[in-house]
């Protein structure tokens, strides 16, 4: 039934790709503070951003203006997977017996499996506009550094990849990814960079951190000309390039009928949340009633339980202070299995508008979430991402608590990526060999007296 809500994908064609980015500081009600020099104190201007980032990102960065037009040869690019399908989860519906309804929108369709495309192609192809020919980079779980390697691979440059020691021994079929698309690759911490040798040092045994995987990637484009450095999330333009996926989401939930009472995304850094929340949450500014749920894991329950602060970015104290939700750059998340989620930080927009209440954040254990995610794949077929398996959960908690109101919602959730090379950790949950860890209180005290020192935004 074409149109109507009994439908279960509702496609867009190629042709309706949107043609736009939409920045989201454009209609946040208090705009966010700004990045710090850590020597200074000062604001950071695009001339201290410029050895890591080609100019037009840096603008992107700074822009204030509510939309940027996307180039034709990156859309020429999307169009090998994009518009991406959303879903009507009916299957899922009824085996959890909810009267409400949920969609989710499938990024999984691109060629590394996730998201991270998206702006892994625009951060690629502006880089080689502006003469780079080499990007250096971290990965957690894997899903960017392929992303950027297949980017990379597409547009012509050559690409580094620091994976997180952990994920590099649990997924070592990404490694293989990554290499296919012929980047190199190092476990991180590893002995190619400066930060790296003194972490090995003094913790021999580490899992390593996204934060100290950053440290390196970044250490490795500002000592070179010929390299940029190229982050899978966070920052202001990264969330910008994501924002494909909420406008698309719009388009088809129009299709479908329907729009969001409760829209929801995993956050690591914050990327494929925005992605799909920020087009939401611009209707939500003009008044629409949406509730807008961040989900993360208890193991690191950034803004759940972090501190609104200026922090590193990075272990190594290399970057700009940010005023995010933080448990402090030294942190190193216990080793679970959703590594994408491992960060101590998020972005700055995300905290803003979680301080502003415009988006609220639940943390949830790893085995409530794998257990979220057989009901997915054994109703729906798609085995989930560890990550995007957070959202599902959330979503299907959303579903109980509608019912238990007696309430029929409408519940949009986003599935960022797969799990087909996750699945060591389906195994490990299969076989009751999950541990389940939630951060004590006495781990988030020390992180948060640490921060105390440094500036406190307003
Ligand atoms: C499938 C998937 N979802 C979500 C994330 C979390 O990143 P972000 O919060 O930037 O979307 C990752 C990160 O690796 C990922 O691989």
């Amino acid at each position: 039934m074409v149109g109507s809500v009994e439908q279960t994908k509702f496609l867009l064609d190629e042709s309706q790709l949107p043609r736009r980015w939409y920045n989201v500081v454009a209609d946040m009600p208090n705009p966010p503070q700004p990045v710090l020099h850590p020597g200074t104190g000062d604001p950071v201007g695009p001339d201290d951003l410029a050895p890591l980032f080609p100019m037009a990102l840096i603008l992107q960065e700074v822009s204030e203006e509510a939309e940027i037009a996307i180039p034709e040869e990156i859309l020429d690019i999307y169009s090998l997977w994009r518009p991406t399908p959303l879903y009507r989860a009916r299957r899922l519906e009824q085996a959890v017996g909810t009267k409400s309804r949920i969609f989710y929108k499938y990024e999984g369709v691109s060629p590394p499996g996730s998201h991270k495309p998206n702006t892994a192609v625009a951060q690629a192809y502006y880089n080689k506009q502006e003469g780079r020919t080499r990007l250096a980079t971290e990965t957690g779980a894997g899903q960017w550094g392929s992303a950027l390697a297949f980017a990379c691979k597409l547009i012509g440059l050559e690409c580094k990849v620091y994976m997180v020691r952990i994920s590099y021994e649990q997924k070592p079929f990404r490694r293989s990814m990554i290499q296919l698309w012929g980047a190199e690759i190092v476990a991180s911490p590893s002995r190619d960079t400066q930060s790296g040798r003194a972490i090995l040092e003094e913790f021999p045994d580490t899992p390593g951190s996204l934060g100290i995987a950053i440290s390196e990637g970044v250490e490795d484009a500002a000592q070179r000309d010929d390299s940029s450095y190229s982050l899978g999330s966070v920052l202001n333009h990264v969330l910008l390039h994501q924002t494909v996926i909420g406008q698309e989401a719009i388009a088809q939930m129009e299709m479908a009928g329907a729009f969001p009472d409760v829209v929801i995304g995993c956050v690591g850094g914050g990327s494929n949340f925005a992605g799909l929340a920020f087009p939401f949450i611009r209707e939500k500014i003009a008044g629409c009633d949406i509730d807008v749920l961040a989900c993360e894991p208890a193991a690191c329950p950034t803004l759940t339980r972090g501190l609104f602060a200026y922090d590193f970015g990075a272990t190594s104290k290399l970057t700009p202070l940010v005023p995010m939700h933080t448990l402090r750059h030294d942190f190193v998340p216990a080793p679970i299995h959703a590594g994408g989620l491992r960060y101590h930080g998020v972005a700055p927009l995300i905290s803003q508008l979680v301080k502003d209440g415009l988006i609220r954040a639940e943390a949830y254990v790893q085995s409530d979430v794998f257990a979220s995610a057989i009901v997915f794949a054994n109703t729906e077929g798609i085995i989930p991402a560890p990550e995007s398996s957070h959202a599902i959960h959330g979503a299907l908690k959303a579903a109980r608590q509608a019912d238990e109101a007696a309430e029929e919602r409408t519940i949009l959730f986003n599935l960022s990526g797969h799990g087909h090379f996750d699945m060591a950790a389906y195994d490990n949950y299969l076989a009751g060999k999950l541990e389940d860890v939630a951060l004590d209180e006495q781990e988030i005290e020390r992180a948060l007296r640490a921060i105390e020192g440094l500036p406190t935004p307003a």
